[in-house]
């Protein structure tokens, strides 16, 4: 498959390896339009559809992950076109259905869809370079891909009110303070980083990946009675299964496990 504006490659040494999508408009910062959101839907599908890849990770430039909608070609849209056209809804979500653990790698900007897009991914890493914000204010429109959802339940109430009425850009070390990102590194060698994350994550078994982040992401929608039954039954699924046998024998035997992935 030939992309246009996203740049697809496999990395690592180990049996599953990394599936690495970076979004690749330089021009736009790699702002997100129709024919780069069904590519990277494809690119998605494709990764999670193949047994030899354990994880993603989604990225940009140094400069930008993402700086959000595409405007020019949004700007004329009017209310009729924009909702039966499915703008957000037609193919902005595809992150949102991979088995597949989604490491999110933030270097730059990560505004509007761009902060919105990172935020659907199962994690965020980001560079001492990140800048995170919800800039729609300030051309007159509201985040339309989550962000006035997904970021209160990041970050609490509180500071997602004030970076979304004031459309001011949090820094990576604030970001890791409120909770949005899971670890900064240093901007020079930060994608190298994140791939030694994903590394660990290819040599785990692929079904307990699969449920652990299905659980993690169902804590955000459901009450917390439901979600520990929902845990508990896919804990009890596990049992009979290769890799749950191999792992706790290998852990009794004082070896490495040899994963079957099933
Ligand atoms: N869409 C299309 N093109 C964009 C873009 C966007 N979202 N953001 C930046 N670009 C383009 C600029 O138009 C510019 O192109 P030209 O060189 O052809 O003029 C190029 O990228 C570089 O941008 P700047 O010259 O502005 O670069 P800068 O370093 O001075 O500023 C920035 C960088 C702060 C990210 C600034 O570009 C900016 O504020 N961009 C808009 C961010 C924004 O408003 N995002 C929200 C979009 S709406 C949305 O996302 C809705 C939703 O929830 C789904």
């Amino acid at each position: 498959m030939t992309y246009t504006c996203i740049l697809v490659e496999t990395v690592g040494d180990g049996p599953r390896k990394t599936g690495l999508i970076r979004l690749n408009r330089p021009k736009a910062l790699n702002a997100l339009c129709d024919p780069l959101m069904d590519e990277l839907g494809e690119a998605l599908a494709a990764f999670d559809a193949d047994a030899g890849i354990g994880c993603i990770v989604l990225t940009g430039s140094e400069k930008a992950f993402c700086a959000g909608a595409d405007i020019p070609s949004i700007k004329d849209l009017d209310f009729l076109s924009a909702h039966q056209g499915g703008l957000v809804s037609k193919n902005w979500e595809h992150v949102l259905k991979v088995k597949k653990p989604v490491l999110a790698a933030v270097a730059g900007y990560a505004l509007g869809g761009g902060c919105e897009l990172a935020m659907m991914c199962d994690t965020i890493y980001a560079a001492e370079s990140a800048k995170f914000g919800q800039p729609e204010i300030k051309i007159g429109v509201i985040p339309g891909a989550g962000g006035t959802q997904r970021l209160p339940r990041w970050v609490g109430k509180a500071k997602a009110m004030d970076l979304l009425l004031t459309a001011r850009m949090m820094d990576a070390q604030e970001a890791l303070q409120a909770g949005l990102v899971a670890r900064v590194f240093p901007t020079e060698g930060f994608l190298d980083e994140v791939l030694k994350v994903a590394e660990l994550l290819n040599a785990q078994s692929a079904p307990a990946l699969a449920l652990m982040k299905e659980m993690v992401n169902q804590a955000f929608e459901t009450p917390l009675t439901q979600g520990v039954q929902a845990e508990r039954l896919a804990f009890h699924a596990m049992f009979g299964t290769h890799d749950q046998r191999e792992g706790m024998t290998a852990f009794l035997e004082k070896r490495a496990p040899q994963w079957k992935h099933g």
